[in-house]
C-alpha cells in the first residue's frame, strides 16, 4: 500500500490522479491533497473518506470547510502546502500543481524523502539544477507524470545507454493550421479547444504557443540528463507517438497509447510495476495514419526561446517561464490578446539580464523579474 498526497487535487491532472488512486484501493490510499479554492470538484472523494489532511489558500475557507468536512484536517496557505507535501504517513507525493508555485512544496517533500510524481514542468523549468541535485541527495525517486517524458522513461526502461537523441513529439495545439497571420481576433474559447487533450487552462494556452514544448526540453534536459542538442522536436497531429528514443546505433524505440493522462499518472504511481487499467484498447487501424512533420521555429518563436534559455543553464529559463504564466494569466483574463502572448514574451525574453541561478531564492527572483516586465508591459510603461 502506498500512501499518496496530491497537490492540485481539484485540477485536471489532479482528478484523474484521484481517478486513478479510487481504482486501486488495494494499492494506494490519499492521505492529504490541496486544492486553491474549488473545494466542490473534491467534494464526493472527501465525503467518501476520512482523516484527510486539506490545504486551501484562504485561512477563511479552511474555517468553514472544517464545518463542512468535519471527519478532515483543513489546513492552508504556503505553510499548508509544505505541511501536505511532506505528511509523515505519506510516501509519494504527486505535484499537480499549475506554475512556479509548485516548486517550493516539491523541494520540500524531496527534502522529507517523499518520492515525487510530477506534473507540474514548471518546477523543473525554473529550478531543475537544483531539484535534481536535491532528488540525488535525498536517494528518493523523481517520475515525470507528462506523456512525452513518461514515454521516454518507458522507452530507456530496457536499455539506457548510447543514446543519440530524444524525440519529443508535439500536437501544435489549438492553432496549429493556422499561420501567424490568421491569429489576430482568435478568441479564448478557440484557444482553450485543443485538438486532442482536456487540460487545464494554462498548459492548454502553452500547447498553442508551443510553450508547453519549449517547457518540456528543458524538463527533459533535467529528467534525463541530455544536452539540449539531443533533444528534438517533431509535430504529430495524432498525439499516438508520445515520444521516442533513438540510440547509437539508429534503432528507435517509441511509447505508444490513446490520448489518455491517466496511462502516464498511473505509470508514475507503479512504476517499475504495470497495473491493470480498464481503457479502450489503443485502435490503430482506426487512426489509420500516424504522421510527422517537422517544427516551424519562426511560427512557434517561445519554442525557440526555451531552447537558447534551457541552453544557457543561467536564471533565464526560470525568467522566461514567469514571464510566460503572466502573459498566459492575462490572456485567460481577458487582458491581452492571444498573438501578445509570445510577442510579449520573446521580448522580455530578449530584454531582462540574467545571472547564474544556484539556490531557490535566484530562481523566486527571477520568476519575479519575469511576471513584473510582463506586468509592465501591459500597463503600457517603459520596461
Ligand atoms: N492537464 C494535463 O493533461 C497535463 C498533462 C501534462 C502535464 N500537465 C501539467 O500538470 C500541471 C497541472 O496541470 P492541470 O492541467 O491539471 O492544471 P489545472 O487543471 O489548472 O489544475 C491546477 C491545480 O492547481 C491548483 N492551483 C492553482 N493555482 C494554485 C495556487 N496559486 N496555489 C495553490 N494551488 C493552486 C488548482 O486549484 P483550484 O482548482 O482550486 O483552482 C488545481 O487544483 C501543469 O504543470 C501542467 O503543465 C498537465
Amino acid at each position: 500500500m502506498k500512501n499518496i498526497v496530491i497537490l492540485g487535487a481539484s485540477g485536471s491532472i489532479g482528478l484523474q490522479t484521484l481517478d486513478v488512486i479510487t481504482r486501486h484501493p488495494d494499492k494506494f490510499r490519499c492521505v492529504g491533497l490541496s486544492v486553491k479554492s474549488r473545494v466542490d470538484a473534491i467534494s464526493d472523494f472527501l465525503n467518501s473518506n476520512s482523516g484527510l489532511v486539506v490545504c486551501v489558500e484562504k485561512s477563511s475557507d479552511a474555517k468553514n470547510y472544517s464545518i463542512a468536512f468535519t471527519q478532515h484536517r483543513f489546513v492552508w496557505g504556503e505553510d499548508g502546502l509544505i505541511e501536505v507535501a511532506t505528511l509523515k504517513e505519506a510516501d509519494t507525493v504527486v505535484n499537480a500543481l499549475v506554475g512556479f508555485v509548485g516548486c517550493k512544496p516539491t523541494l520540500a517533500a524531496i527534502e522529507a524523502k517523499k518520492d515525487i510524481a510530477l506534473a507540474n514542468k514548471e518546477t523543473l523549468v525554473a529550478a531543475g539544477k537544483i531539484v535534481m541535485a536535491a532528488v540525488k541527495r535525498n536517494g528518493v525517486s523523481l517520475m515525470p507524470i507528462d506523456s512525452e517524458h513518461s514515454a521516454i522513461v518507458q522507452c530507456l526502461s530496457t536499455h539506457n545507454k548510447s543514446i543519440k537523441r530524444l524525440i519529443l513529439t508535439a500536437s501544435g495545439g489549438s492553432f496549429r493550421d493556422k499561420k501567424r497571420s490568421e491569429l489576430n481576433g482568435v478568441t479564448l474559447s478557440d484557444a482553450l479547444n485543443h485538438p486532442n487533450w482536456s487540460m487545464g487552462a494554462k498548459i492548454t494556452i502553452d500547447s498553442a504557443t508551443m510553450m508547453n514544448k519549449g517547457l518540456e526540453v528543458i524538463e527533459a534536459r533535467w529528467l534525463f540528463d541530455m544536452p539540449f542538442d539531443q533533444i528534438d522536436v517533431i509535430m504529430h497531429r495524432q498525439s499516438i507517438v508520445h515520444s521516442m528514443v533513438e540510440f547509437e546505433d539508429r534503432a528507435v524505440i517509441a511509447q505508444l497509447g490513446t490520448p489518455d493522462m491517466r496511462i502516464p499518472i498511473q505509470y508514475a504511481l507503479s512504476h517499475p510495476n504495470r497495473l491493470a487499467l480498464d481503457l479502450p484498447s489503443l485502435d490503430l487501424v482506426k487512426a489509420q495514419s500516424l504522421t510527422f512533420e517537422p517544427v516551424d521555429f519562426e511560427r512557434f518563436p517561445l519554442l525557440k526561446c526555451a531552447y537558447l534559455a534551457g541552453k544557457r543553464e543561467d536564471n533565464r529559463a526560470a525568467a522566461l517561464n514567469g514571464a510566460n504564466e503572466e502573459a498566459v494569466s492575462a490572456f485567460l483574463r481577458g487582458k491581452i490578446a492571444f498573438v501578445d502572448i509570445d510577442t510579449f514574451v520573446a521580448e522580455a525574453f530578449e530584454s531582462m539580464s540574467y545571472s547564474e541561478l544556484n539556490t531557490l531564492e535566484d530562481a523566486i527572483a527571477a520568476d519575479q523579474m519575469g511576471r513584473a516586465w510582463i506586468k509592465k508591459k501591459i500597463l503600457g510603461g517603459n520596461v
